[in-house]
């Protein structure tokens, strides 16, 4: 799987292949004080048939202490390049866009027009000084049903807990679209012994939040990852602070929006203002699939049977506060137009990426009972309506899902309190990029809590990704796993393998 280009995206030795500076050019760039303004790399994102985001963001010195990366507080004009081939032989646009202080030197182009289904490579050019390539990829033309979709997806980096090996993985199996599925950054403050040393203490303000994502673009691993493939991406908790649900303060909120948007290859309808950010929408991918990405975060329904503290935890049969019908996950806009989405899809599978937990799940061993209030567990309201409307219109749907720093797979049912209630779809829940360090394929406990939980095919608990192949015929699922995140460089093997059917909301072994 591993491709000369994945390979060479990964690498710095592309970003002047195929170009020679004009000596001027050198030599202004030899005077220039932006000395190699592209250490964040590149990125894609948001694909449709006719274009897509491409990003960059200007920094010096990533790790400056006040978040702007180093960059002199004036607007630096970046040109940029979109070509058919990796040589930029074939340049189809190019411009110039003004990467400005106050969005911290971020760029993002949204290109339109281009050929549906097709592969493109892009570059930023600033003081002088050549980007790294990127790959990216519009979307199939609507109707298309004979292209496949390569998705991987994965979430939870914590840079203190680790490599990240698995964002190298993925870069290496050239996906057509990586999926993160929340906490691309974690907010907290420095941990006793990290493996690896992160800079600027707990994420409090803007420059915290800036400081932080741009410590993570740093890593060789995820430069790789983006510059490989577009991304569509969700937040969770850590993108803004642990187990939050509409209780931070609007201005924290605000900044990590803020910081989230300036350093993620989103659209303009995607930008934040002050302590909102729509970030539920859809990508279409011909008529293969749909991926529509949702928020469980900002609306959400403060914690069930949390007391005064509104902790999120783990809730008994005492709590009926979670079953409560009006309760929900998503907000009444997002349902709307989530069941919208739903009633009109035609594409053969409907992805559903979001951050948290959606199938039932009984997290003590034994007879006794306990479901998380975090996940779709404590909103019981909001799984029933999905499930009922997944139900009401035969839709193929699959529900991707990060955070739990594991791998698990397995089904929905329309009534997941009967046994004998049809399923309506099927849940892949991927492990985490580092969160949690090194784990174990099993845990003691594992065989129990599965034994209780019978809707539940496979554990695993090793870092790592998801990978899946769609096709209109079937979508192949392999779980990547890693043997170690707390030294660099870990091979990823296939812990588990899945096929899911069309009309079918069942994992057979693959
Ligand atoms: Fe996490």
């Amino acid at each position: 799987m591993l491709t000369r280009r994945a390979l060479l995206a990964g690498s710095a030795s592309l970003a002047v292949a195929g170009v020679t500076a004009p000596r001027a050019v050198r030599a202004a760039a030899r005077r220039s004080p932006l000395r190699d303004p592209f250490r964040l790399g590149v990125a894609s994102g948001e694909p449709a048939p006719d274009g897509m985001v491409v990003w960059t963001r200007l920094a010096t010195d990533p790790l400056a202490p006040d978040g702007l990366g180093g960059m002199p507080r004036r607007p630096v004009p970046v040109e940029w390049q979109l070509a058919e081939d990796e040589n930029f032989r074939r340049v189809v646009r190019h411009g110039t866009e003004t990467a400005r202080p106050e969005a911290a030197h971020s760029v993002h182009v949204e290109l339109e027009g281009l050929e549906p289904g097709a592969e493109y490579f892009y570059r930023f050019r600033a003081a002088g000084e050549l980007s790294e390539t990127g790959r990216t990829l519009t979307a199939p033309a609507p109707g298309t049903r004979s292209r496949a979709l390569n998705l991987s997806f994965t979430s939870c980096a914590d840079y203190q807990s680790g490599y990240f090996t698995a964002y190298r993985r993925m870069a290496e199996d050239h996906p057509d679209l990586i999926a993160f599925l929340g906490d691309y950054i974690y907010e907290y403050g420095d941990y006793e012994h990290p493996v690896r040393d992160q800079a600027g203490g707990e994420c409090l303000d803007l420059a915290g939040y800036r400081l932080r994502h741009a410590q993570h673009k740093t890593d060789p691993d995820l430069r790789a990852a983006h510059a490989i493939a577009p991304w569509a991406v969700v937040w969770d908790d850590h993108d803004v602070r642990n187990a939050w649900a509409g209780d931070v303060s609007r201005k924290r909120r605000a900044a990590a929006f803020r910081a989230y948007y300036e350093n993620m290859p989103l659209r303009r309808a995607q930008r934040p203002v002050g302590a909102a950010l729509r970030l539920y929408r859809s990508i279409r991918w011909g008529a293969v699939a749909n991926l529509h990405l949702l928020d469980t975060r900002q609306y959400r329904d403060p914690y069930a049977c949390a007391g005064r503290a509104g902790r999120a935890g783990t809730v008994g049969p005492d709590c009926a506060e979670r079953l409560a019908p009006a309760r929900t996950i998503l907000g009444q806009e997002q349902q709307t137009w989530l069941d919208a989405q739903l009633r009109e899809s035609h594409a053969t599978w409907d992805l559903l990426g979001q951050q948290v937990f959606m199938m039932e799940m009984d997290w003590v061993r034994g007879p006794a009972q306990g479901w998380s209030n975090e996940g779709w567990d404590g909103y019981v309201a909001s799984r029933d309506h999905l499930a009922a409307t997944v139900g009401a219109h035969r839709r193929n749907a699959v529900v991707l899902t990060g955070d739990v720093h594991s791998h698990w797979a397995g089904r929905i049912s329309r009534d997941q309190r009967d046994p004998g209630s049809k399923p309506v779809a099927v849940e892949l829940v991927t492990t985490s990029v580092t969160s949690a360090g090194d784990g174990l394929d099993e845990y003691p406990d594992t065989p129990d809590l599965l034994a209780g939980n019978p809707h539940v095919r496979f554990f695993n608990g090793r870092r790592g990704y998801v990978r899946t192949r769609i096709s209109r015929r079937e979508m192949k699922v392999d779980f990547r796993s890693l043997a170690y995140v707390t030294r660099p460089d870990a091979p990823a093997r296939t812990s588990g393998s899945f096929a899911i059917e069309p009309g079918d909301p069942a994992l057979n072994p693959a």
